[in-house]
C-alpha cells in the first residue's frame, strides 16, 4: 500500500493508535525527504494533544534510533554503560560518574549535549579544557573508550538524525513539552550509542524542567518503560534540584569542582551522594555488582584510591587536553578577571533557593546561551555557593562570583541575591525522591 504521511497525521490527530510500521515509515520518510517539514510539525502537534501509548513510544524511539548509525561495541569485552540527566544547575555528575564506571571495568561512550535554557551542558564544560575535542572521529572515539574506559563527546550528525530534525521542528512549533516526544527524543540518541544499560537522573525542583514530583514521576516511568521496551536495561533515580547540586555553577568552575571531587581535595556531600547512588545503580544494571551496598563501596574505593581520577586524566589527554590536567588543572582552566564575594543584604539562614535563577545568573555572566549560536565565556560563574540551611553573614557570602566585567558582575549578583530567600519556611527536601525500575 502506498504510504501517505497525511493519513498517519490524521489518525493520530483523531486519537487513534499508530502501528509500529506507520511510525517507522513516517520517521524514515522524514530523513529521506518524502515527509515534508510541515507534515512533521503537524505530526508533532497531533502527538502533543493525543499522546502516545507505550508501544507507540517504543516504536518512535526505535525508528529515530535507526534513522542513523547505531554504534556497535560487540568487540569490547565489558558492559557498555551510560547515564542521562534531565538537566539541572551545578550538575557535573557525568564528569565523575564516567571515570568511576571506567575504573570498575565498564565502557562508557557518553554522548552528551550542550546547555539547554538555564541548565548547564556537559559538552560546554569539556570545551573549557584547552585542546579537548568533543568531536573526535570514530576511530579516536573508539580508541579513547577502549584505553580510558570512557569518552565524553558530542552528538555526531550520524546519530539519530531524525531526532535532530524533529527536535528542530518541535522547538519552533511549541511541541517540545510533551512526555511522549521528550522520551523518544532523549532515548533515541542514547540508544543509538549501542548501550547495554542506562541510568537516568530525573531532576525535580526549582532548577529542574520538572517542577513537581508528579511530573518527574511521569517522565521517569515513561523513560524507563520505553528504554527497557527497546532492549536497554534502564532505571531512573528522581533526585532533588531545589538547590545547585555542586557548590559551583559555570563551565570551568564545574570542571575544577569535578577534578577536586575525583582527587578527594573537595567533595560536596549532596553531589557525592547522588554520584555514588547513580554509579551503584549502573553497576547493578550492567551485572558488574548486583549488591547495592557492595556496589556503593566499590565506587567509593575507586575515588579514594585515585583510579577514577586516573581514568579521567587519561580521557582528557587522549582527547587532546593537557597531559597533566588532573595535577595542574588550575594552570589550564581559564580564569575570570573579576572574582569577589556576593554577600546577602542582611545576615540570615538560607531557607529557599530559586536554582533556576542561579542558572539564569550564569547566563547573564556569559556562561550559558540565550540563542543556540552564542559563544560562551568558560571562565565565569559562581563557586562556594551556599546551600539551603547555611548561615550567611558579612564573612560568609551567598557565593563567589567570577565575571568578565563590572556590568555583568553587578547584574548577576543582583539576580543571585534575588534567587536566595533567607529566614523563611525551609524548602529542604529529600535528596532522593524515588527509584523507578522496569
Ligand atoms: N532533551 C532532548 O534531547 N529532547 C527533548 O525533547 C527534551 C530534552
Amino acid at each position: 500500500m502506498v504510504f501517505l504521511p497525511q493519513e498517519v497525521i490524521a489518525k493520530k490527530r483523531d486519537g487513534e493508535v499508530l502501528s509500529k510500521d506507520e511510525i517507522a515509515q513516517f520517521i524514515s520518510g522524514m530523513t529521506k525527504g518524502s515527509v515534508r517539514p510541515e507534515q512533521a510539525a503537524a505530526f508533532a502537534m497531533a502527538v502533543y494533544f493525543q499522546n502516545m501509548e507505550l508501544d507507540e513510544r517504543i516504536a518512535l524511539t526505535e525508528a529515530m534510533r535507526d534513522s542513523g548509525e547505531v554504534l556497535d561495541w560487540s568487540d569490547f569485552d565489558g558492559a557498555i554503560l551510560d547515564k542521562h540527566s534531565t538537566g539541572g544547575v551545578g550538575d557535573n555528575v557525568s564528569l565523575m560518574l564516567a571515570p568511576i564506571w571506567a575504573a570498575l571495568g565498564a565502557y562508557v561512550p557518553m554522548i552528551s549535549g550542550r546547555g539547554l535554557g538555564h541548565t548547564g551542558g556537559t559538552l560546554d564544560k569539556f570545551d573549557a579544557i584547552p585542546g579537548y575535542t568533543t568531536s573526535p572521529d570514530n576511530a579516536l572515539f573508539r580508541k579513547v573508550v577502549r584505553e580510558a574506559g570512557c569518552a565524553i563527546i558530542g552528538q555526531t550528525a550520524d546519530l539519530a538524525p531524525a531526532d535532530k530534525m524533529l527536535y528542530g521542528i518541535r522547538d519552533v512549533t511549541a511541541t517540545v513539552d510533551n512526555v511522549s516526544l521528550i522520551t523518544s527524543s532523549i532515548l533515541s540518541k542514547k540508544l543509538a550509542a549501542g548501550l547495554d544499560a542506562l541510568v537516568l537522573d530525573v531532576k525535580v525542583g526549582t532548577g529542574a524542567f520538572m517542577r513537581t514530583a508528579q511530573d518527574a514521576d511521569v517522565l521517569a516511568k515513561s523513560l524507563v518503560h520505553v528504554a527497557n521496551g527497546a532492549g536497554v536495561k534502564t532505571s531512573a533515580l528522581i533526585t532533588d534540584m531545589n538547590e545547585p547540586l555542586a557548590s559551583a555553577a559555570g563551565n570551568a568552575l564545574e570542571v575544577k569542582n569535578a577534578v577536586e571531587f575525583l582527587t578527594g581535595a573537595h567533595q560536596d556531600m549532596r553531589l557525592l551522594d547522588v554520584t555514588i547512588e547513580l554509579a551503584a545503580l549502573g553497576l547493578g544494571l550492567s551485572g558488574i555488582e548486583s549488591d547495592m551496598d557492595i556496589a556503593r563501596n566499590k565506587c567509593r574505593a575507586v575515588l579514594d584510591n585515585g583510579a577514577a581520577a586516573e581514568h579521567f586524566g587519561k580521557m582528557v589527554s587522549l582527547l587532546g587536553g593537557p597531559k597533566d590536567f588532573v595535577q595542574n588543572y588550575n594552570q589550564h582552566l581559564p580564569t575570570a578577571p573579576i572574582i569577589r564575594d556576593v554577600l546577602a543584604e542582611k545576615p540570615g539562614t538560607v531557607s529557599r533557593i530559586d536554582a533556576r535563577g542561579v542558572g539564569m545568573a550564569v547566563i547573564v555572566l556569559g556562561g550559558g546561551r540565550t540563542t543556540p549560536t552564542d559563544a560562551l565565556d568558560y571562565s565565569v560563574g559562581f563557586d562556594q555557593i551556599a546551600p539551603i540551611g547555611a548561615t550567611l553573614n558579612s564573612k560568609t557570602p551567598i557565593a563567589r562570583i567570577h565575571a568578565a566585567d563590572e556590568n555583568s558582575a553587578s547584574e548577576a549578583a543582583m539576580r543571585l541575591r534575588k534567587a536566595y530567600q533567607l529566614d523563611g519556611e525551609r524548602n529542604e527536601s529529600e535528596l532522593f525522591h524515588g527509584l523507578i525500575t522496569a
